[in-house]
């Protein structure tokens, strides 16, 4: 393990181990976002705090993305411009509801590249973890670390996709009209609802593809690097790179037969 990723790793296992402690049987929505389904709990706030005191007292030059405090800039070091992107839960919605995929993201960027990605899923007691270069992992306690290989050669009708929906109803209208496009030509979906644990799913080989409209860097920075160390390719429509317009992600094969599913249903807008 790099230093980034064992640093990122411990204050993930923190944070994820402070949720589990104080996750109440049906956690309270202290605000709403974009709309009134998009929700924070004390506990969203309570785990950035904690990740941006940890790498604070570890790394105090380096800058801060999380989701719910926004951006603190860094200083310049030697080492280049290193950030923190940071979604303290992603699975809200889950986490209130007692459902167990939701997950502390943290990634790591120098130079505007990511090269160090933990994703932990308290509620499974599953760690994902890749370093740029260096593959990625499972770590369950116990239990050996387990190297993960993306599906293969998945033509699309066999495919399982996960996906996922944005919190604005005129996002959510084109997106279930793009679905109904979709499901009659795969597999199945699965709107599993932690954008971060999907990459994830897609690098374990629990899904074969995933795609959404919406997802900030902060959902897909760290589980993005795990499915692309894992084998899986990852980007937005016709060449651009993956963004909160879409994100696109699986084997390479799988990744240009859903784009090229997804291309004319012009995902990318909202009603
Ligand atoms: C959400 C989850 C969800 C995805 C949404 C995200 P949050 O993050 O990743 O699966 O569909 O687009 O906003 O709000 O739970 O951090
Ligand atoms: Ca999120
Ligand atoms: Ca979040």
């Amino acid at each position: 393990m790099t230093d980034f990723l064992r640093l990122a790793a411990d204050i993930a296992r923190e944070a994820g181990d402070m949720l589990l402690a104080k996750r109440t049987a049906r956690p309270e929505a202290i605000e709403t976002k974009s709309s009134r389904t998009d929700v924070v709990t004390a506990l969203d706030r309570a785990s950035e705090e904690l990740i941006r005191q940890r790498v604070g007292a570890e790394r105090p030059h380096d800058a801060f993305l999380g989701e719910e405090e926004g951006e603190t800039a860094g200083a310049e070091t030697g080492e280049g411009r290193v950030r923190w992107i940071v979604d303290p839960i992603d699975g809200t919605v889950n986490f209130m509801y007692g459902l167990p995929d939701w997950a502390v993201s943290i990634a790591v960027e120098v130079d505007g590249e990511v090269v160090a990605g933990v994703v932990n899923v308290p509620a499974r007691g599953e760690l994902y973890a890749a370093a740029k270069g260096g593959g990625a992992e499972l770590l369950r306690e116990g239990v050996a670390a387990e190297r993960l290989r993306c599906t293969a050669g998945v033509p699309l009708a066999e495919a399982l996709i996960a996906t996922g929906f944005g919190y604005l109803p005129e996002r959510r209208a084109v997106q279930a009209e793009v679905l109904t496009r979709v499901l009659p030509v795969v597999r199945d979906i699965r709107r599993g609802g932690s954008c971060a644990v999907d990459l994830c799913s897609v690098a374990a080989g629990r899904v074969d593809g995933y795609y959404e409209r919406g997802p900030q860097i902060w959902d897909f920075a760290a589980g993005g690097l795990i499915a692309v160390e894992a084998g899986a390719r990852i980007g937005g429509l016709n060449g651009r790179p993956q963004s909160r317009k879409l994100t696109l992600c699986a084997a390479p094969g799988l990744f240009q037969d859903l784009h090229d599913l997804l291309v004319p249903l012009n995902p990318e807008r909202d009603l």
